[in-house]
């Protein structure tokens, strides 16, 4: 009685671990939980990777770094990708001021630029759409 007792209350506890911590993907309930973590990794990654130049609140710094916030330079989705992939020195305008500086690429995979990219473009005042992993890898493919 007592070894039943426990054996089902083993199965009970692992059904509870199986249940609250891995949802295989393609199970129902998978791309509720899935959305989540895609923006809180951007947010993580922005933090991690952007946040020394561009600053946490996207503006930049004046003359130096310019700004995400806000960009007019971002409605161009395939050199915004590209400029992460690749980075950039030369001349380039945003927002009607020239900037002549560098941006190194970046050593982030498709999945993690365009989470980083839809957190750029869902934040800072911008109000573009998600940037998928395909649209990167497409980008990557070109340059
Ligand atoms: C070491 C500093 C540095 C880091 C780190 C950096 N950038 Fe940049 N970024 C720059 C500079 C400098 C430019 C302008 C380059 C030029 O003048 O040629 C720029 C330009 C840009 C531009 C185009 C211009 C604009 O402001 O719209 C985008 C988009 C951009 N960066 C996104 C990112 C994202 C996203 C990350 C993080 C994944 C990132 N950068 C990390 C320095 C940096």
């Amino acid at each position: 009685m007592r070894k039943i007792y426990y054996a089902s209350a083993l199965a009970a506890g692992l059904l509870l671990m199986y249940s609250c911590g891995n949802t295989p993907a393609g199970q129902p309930g998978a791309s509720d939980t899935a959305a989540a973590p895609a923006k809180a990794t951007g947010d993580a990654i922005y933090k991690k990777t952007c946040i020394a130049c561009h600053q946490a609140n996207g503006e930049g710094i004046a003359g130096t770094f310019p700004p995400l916030a806000k960009s007019d330079f971002i409605s161009d989705r395939e050199k915004t990708i590209s400029q992460v992939i690749k980075g950039y020195s030369g001349e380039l305008t945003v927002n009607g001021k020239k900037y002549n500086s560098a941006m190194p690429a970046q050593q982030l995979n498709d999945e993690e630029i365009a989470s980083v990219l839809s957190y750029v473009y869902s934040n800072f005042g911008n109000g573009g759409t998600a940037v998928t992993a395909d649209e990167v890898k497409a980008v990557r493919s070109k340059i």
